[in-house]
């Protein structure tokens, strides 16, 4: 699919720059994108942001329990047993 139309760029070009690594910028620059009308440039920086090696698991969180900060973590003191007196 054309997503630049003034300069003929496709979402297809624009994935493999940045699955290259290349920001929007860098891609902006290489290919033109976005560079007269500007009316692609929120099509081509989703297909950038979809599509970037440079994070590319920027989605997922690590936690060091999976409970935590869940009002259900049992290891949460305040639903562990008190200590017998
Ligand atoms: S459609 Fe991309 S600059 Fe005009």
């Amino acid at each position: 699919m054309i997503v630049c139309v003034c300069r003929r760029i496709s979402d297809r070009e624009i994935a493999r720059h940045a699955r290259a690594g290349l920001g929007f910028d860098e891609i902006q620059f290489e290919l033109g994108v976005a560079t007269q009308c500007g009316q692609c440039e929120g099509c081509a920086r989703d297909v950038v942001a979809q599509c970037s090696a440079t994070c590319p698991t920027a989605h997922i969180k690590r936690a060091d329990h999976p409970m935590e900060g869940s009002p259900w973590n049992p290891l949460s003191p305040s639903l562990q047993a008190s200590p017998a007196a």
